[in-house]
């Protein structure tokens, strides 16, 4: 049987983007996602720009709730927000100290009665985000959520692609490492898959994660076959702390087995692209001269395009409380 053709591109009449919040791809049509990677290609060159600012979100206020973890994500969202002139506050709060349930419904109202226009929500918890997205009266964006969705995370990886490819349909993708417990592989599984990309998932047998399979991808346990003629090679931490046993036997083994390096890469095609999401750990899932490697590595332009992404995502949810007409 035939696939159906992809429709990647907005058809006529259909609004580009009916969503109240930015909860995870799993929602979204392949249109809507290709329209928002549009969005954020326009501000990429206001970030390279020396005034970075654009004033259409003046007077709202942003509120960042981190109940976990993160260096880049938060900061690249409080540079998006304040380059979009929104009032940015950030709510830092270690997931040790936070009590689950009743304690998050309580953070949720607590947060609504401030009258924020936009929360964007890291939580531990797979889920927790569509918890308090149900309880508040503004969008909400998941900044990730345990191991289900980091949506922004895969629209950033598309639009690095695609810049650097010119596509995405037809690409071999190759997802490398601690698949179980990554948010990012799972939201970039379902948009390159969306996008018409062959995705495959290499990891060690402990670390595939069961549902891999629903998701469309191609397993290998084995990373040199994992890796024969990929155009990219997304290379993932091993996520240590949402790790309760012994996953891999150690960080050497590991490395040895599934390290990428440059002699690896070799089975990759050889103008592969080499992504990571951060944080990288060197000489654990990576080699140094591979994430340093200029000519191959688009990890330095992958934060980059993040801030783009998450500007284009926050001007589309707060279109419809600003009245933009049509929204
Ligand atoms: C990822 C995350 O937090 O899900 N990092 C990120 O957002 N840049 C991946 C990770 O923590 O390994």
């Amino acid at each position: 049987m035939t696939p159906p053709p992809l429709q990647s591109v907005l058809p006529e009449g259909v609004h580009p983007f009916p969503h109240r919040h930015l909860l995870g791809i799993a929602e979204l049509k392949p249109w809507e996602i290709t329209w928002l990677l549009d969005q954020a290609e326009g501000w990429i060159e206001v970030n390279r720009g020396l005034r970075k600012r654009d004033d259409r979100l003046a007077g709202l206020t942003l509120i960042n709730a981190f109940f976990e973890n993160s260096t880049r994500t938060l900061l690249s969202f409080e540079i998006a927000g304040k380059r979009l002139g929104a009032d940015v506050v950030n709510m830092t709060v270690a997931a040790s100290s936070v009590k689950k349930g009743e304690t998050l419904l309580d953070t949720a109202l607590t947060l609504n009665a401030m009258h924020p226009d936009i929360i964007v929500i890291r939580h531990g918890e797979s889920g927790a985000v569509q918890l308090i997205a149900e309880k508040v009266d503004c969008p909400v964006l998941n900044a990730g959520d345990g191991r289900h969705e980091h949506p922004t995370q895969a629209l950033l990886d598309a639009l690095t692609i695609r810049r650097r490819k010119g596509r995405i349909e037809g690409l071999t993708v190759a997802i490398c490492g601690d698949i179980l417990h990554s948010r990012v592989a799972r939201s970039n599984f379902q948009l390159l898959g969306s996008l018409g990309a062959k995705v495959r998932a290499v990891a060690p047998p402990t670390l595939v994660g069961a549902d891999v399979d629903r998701l469309g991808v191609d397993v290998y346990t084995d990373m040199d076959a994992g890796l024969d003629g990929a155009d990219v090679v997304m290379m993932l931490r091993l996520q240590r702390e949402r790790m309760s046993g012994a996953y891999v036997p150690s960080t050497r083994e590991y490395f040895h087995f599934y390290g990428l390096t440059a002699a690896r890469l070799a089975a990759a095609k050889p103008d592969v692209l080499v992504m990571h999401p951060g944080p990288m750990n060197r000489g654990v899932e990576i080699d140094t001269a591979v994430a340093d490697d200029i000519a191959r590595s688009a990890i330095s332009e992958q934060v980059e395009m993040g801030v783009a992404v998450r500007m284009a995502c926050l001007d589309v949810l707060t279109r419809r409380s600003r009245g933009v007409p049509g929204w």
